[in-house]
């Protein structure tokens, strides 16, 4: 089965083509590698690099094979660069998913995995959050993911395009043996920020803590990481699903366990042995007090089940990839 992984060559479509072409599929890796690593590519997969934008580009690719499926992780992801570039995320993450849909559509390549976000949700009125929950997001990077979901659940009724949406909670950690890992030119998360300040142990970096006045236990944010080969693994069972005639269904992708900005700190000490040094400042806008995922449906209807379920072992990945690439990759 032959997957065209659009977006292949950034952090979570590196993990997931691995995963692919160890379960036996063939892949496509298309990227444009403006935030993506022609070294995150593992060797069994084919590399375009190209924008997905360009329907001369994918008429050319989908004539000279026949794909089975797409999965979809090109998009633009930092809240806070979606409320300053707003058109930009609305070009990149709607309109040339449109690009890509219509030429799909042509091409007669029916499946499709689509990587949406928990920030769909906007600020959750309930936790754990349920996928029925409202769509309210607070910024154009949750309205662009939710718009194509919106076009997904439009095309349905001309039964062109078959589609499992994976609404992602907080995606980190690495492949065990350090190879694939998180690396972005500007880091935003707080996993890899977090280790990162440990690393080079003459650096003066600290870590800021965006509010601690929020309503939760301890007055930082709470989120629910889960691991990237988790992520990955649910694409699969997605993929799978969508082959055995499965319905088109959006899913919530987490562990269902929150921790606070605090609790994570500590579990980074704990697991690398380092003090954290860290400042408390003000809030960060646009971040929900709480997001944790209610995994249920994903869990009964694909049987998706994490491997790596505690955090603990989720940052010791994580770890181990900035340990031994405290550069990120090389090119
Ligand atoms: N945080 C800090 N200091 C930092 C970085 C982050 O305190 O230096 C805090 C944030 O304020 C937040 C938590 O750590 O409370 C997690 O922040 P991340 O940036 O790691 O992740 P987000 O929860 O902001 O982002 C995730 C996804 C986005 C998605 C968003 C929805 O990565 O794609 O959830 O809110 F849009």
């Amino acid at each position: 089965m032959d997957i065209l992984i659009v977006g292949g060559a950034g952090y979570i479509g590196s993990v997931t083509n691995h995963l692919l072409l160890e379960q036996g599929f063939q892949t496509t890796v298309l990227d444009n590698l403006s935030r993506g690593h022609l070294a995150s590519v593992p060797k069994g997969s084919s590399f375009i690099e190209g924008d997905f934008s360009d329907p001369d580009l994918l008429k050319e690719m989908f004539a000279s094979k026949k794909f089975d499926a797409v999965m979809h992780f090109a998009a633009l992801s930092l809240v806070g660069e979606s409320v300053s570039n707003p058109l930009l995320y609305y070009k990149n993450n709607v309109a040339n998913t449109i690009v890509l849909f219509n030429e799909m559509e042509k091409a007669g390549i029916e499946n499709f995995i689509f990587s949406s976000t928990a920030a769909v949700y906007g600020n959750p009125h309930k936790v754990p959050i349920e996928e029925s929950h409202p769509i309210q997001p607070i910024n154009p990077y949750g309205w662009s993911k939710s718009m194509v979901e919106q076009v997904l659940r439009d095309a349905i009724p001309t039964k062109k395009i078959r589609y499992v949406s994976l609404r992602y909670f907080n995606a980190a950690g690495a492949l065990p043996d350090g190879s694939l890992g998180e690396h972005h030119e500007q880091e935003t998360h707080l996993i890899p920020l977090v280790l990162q300040t440990l690393l080079d142990p003459k650096s003066d970096r600290i870590l800021k803590v965006f509010g601690t006045d929020y309503g939760t236990p301890d007055g930082t944010c709470i989120r629910d990481y889960i691991h990237v080969l988790d992520l990955a693994e649910a694409h699969i069972l997605g993929l799978k699903y969508l082959q055995n005639g499965g319905q088109s269904d959006i899913f919530n992708l987490g562990n269902g366990k929150g921790f606070s900005v605090r609790e994570v700190i500590e579990t980074a000490e704990k697991v690398t042995g380092k003090k954290v040094p860290f400042e408390e400042t003000d809030r960060r806008p646009g971040d929900p007090p709480v997001l944790v995922a209610n995994s249920t449906k994903i869990n009964q209807v694909l049987k998706w089940k994490p491997k790596f379920p505690e955090l603990g072992s989720i940052i010791e990945t994580a770890w181990k990839w900035h340990s031994l690439n405290p550069n990120g990759y090389s090119n």
